[in-house]
């Protein structure tokens, strides 16, 4: 799959086969996060996997909060694997440079998933506190981000979208996912310049 095709099917996943992923491939995967970008290089995020504690992990976060009839993956359409993406408490990064790098760890995970034929969901609303319990994490350890894993066993449909669009995901009536996403012109903020200029 070339580059542009990935970013395409880079899509949240939220239904999955149920098939592990090999830990070798999950190595495989994360391996690729020692080559980010991190804030004067100090490469302070951390990495913890979850297999074992998945089903624990499934109580504590939340499917697709713009869709109110969703409940989630069903029993055997919930992700084998979660990456949840940690800090140190003690961290003296700066907060906002560091979910930056939260957002490129992020984005280098799920594209090196989808590589390997897996997908996943970024899930940044879930219960912190129980899931460091369940996992048992010290009160040193922050999770921020937690990323679900596996293969995907549902299309997602993008839409082009204009400014003012509404831009919130839905479902039609066969339960098939949509994503409105604006055009690269409502993205460019001086598009029309740029144009007139080049
Ligand atoms: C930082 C962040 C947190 C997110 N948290 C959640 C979440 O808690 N639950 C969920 O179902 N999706 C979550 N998402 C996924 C978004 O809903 C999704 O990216 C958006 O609907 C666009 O769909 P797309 O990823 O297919 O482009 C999150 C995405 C990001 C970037």
């Amino acid at each position: 799959m070339d580059w542009a095709g990935m970013l395409k099917k880079n899509r949240s996943y939220r239904r999955f086969i149920s098939k592990d992923i090999p830990n070798k491939e999950l190595i495989e995967i994360l391996e690729q996060n020692r080559f980010i970008a991190s804030p004067h290089n100090m490469q302070e995020l951390r990495y913890f996997i979850v297999k074992n504690e998945a089903d624990a992990i499934f109580q504590e976060v939340k499917w697709a909060a713009l869709i109110t009839e969703h409940e989630g993956p069903k029993f055997d359409e919930r992700p084998p694997v979660y990456i949840v993406i940690v800090r140190d408490s003690q961290s003296k990064a700066n907060a906002a440079a560091l979910w930056c790098e939260v957002g490129i760890a992020s984005q280098t995970i799920l594209l090196s998933a989808i590589e390997k034929g897996y997908g996943g969901c970024c899930l940044g609303a879930f219960r912190e506190d129980r899931v460091r319990k369940i996992l048992g994490l010290s009160e040193d350890v922050v999770p921020l981000l937690i990323i679900a894993l596996g293969q995907p066993k549902e299309d997602v449909h993008i839409v082009p979208a204009k400014t003012g669009d509404s831009l919130k995901y839905y479902k039609n009536e066969k339960s098939a996912h949509y994503v409105p996403k604006l055009e690269v012109e409502d993205l460019i903020l001086n598009y029309r310049e740029f144009f007139q200029t080049y």
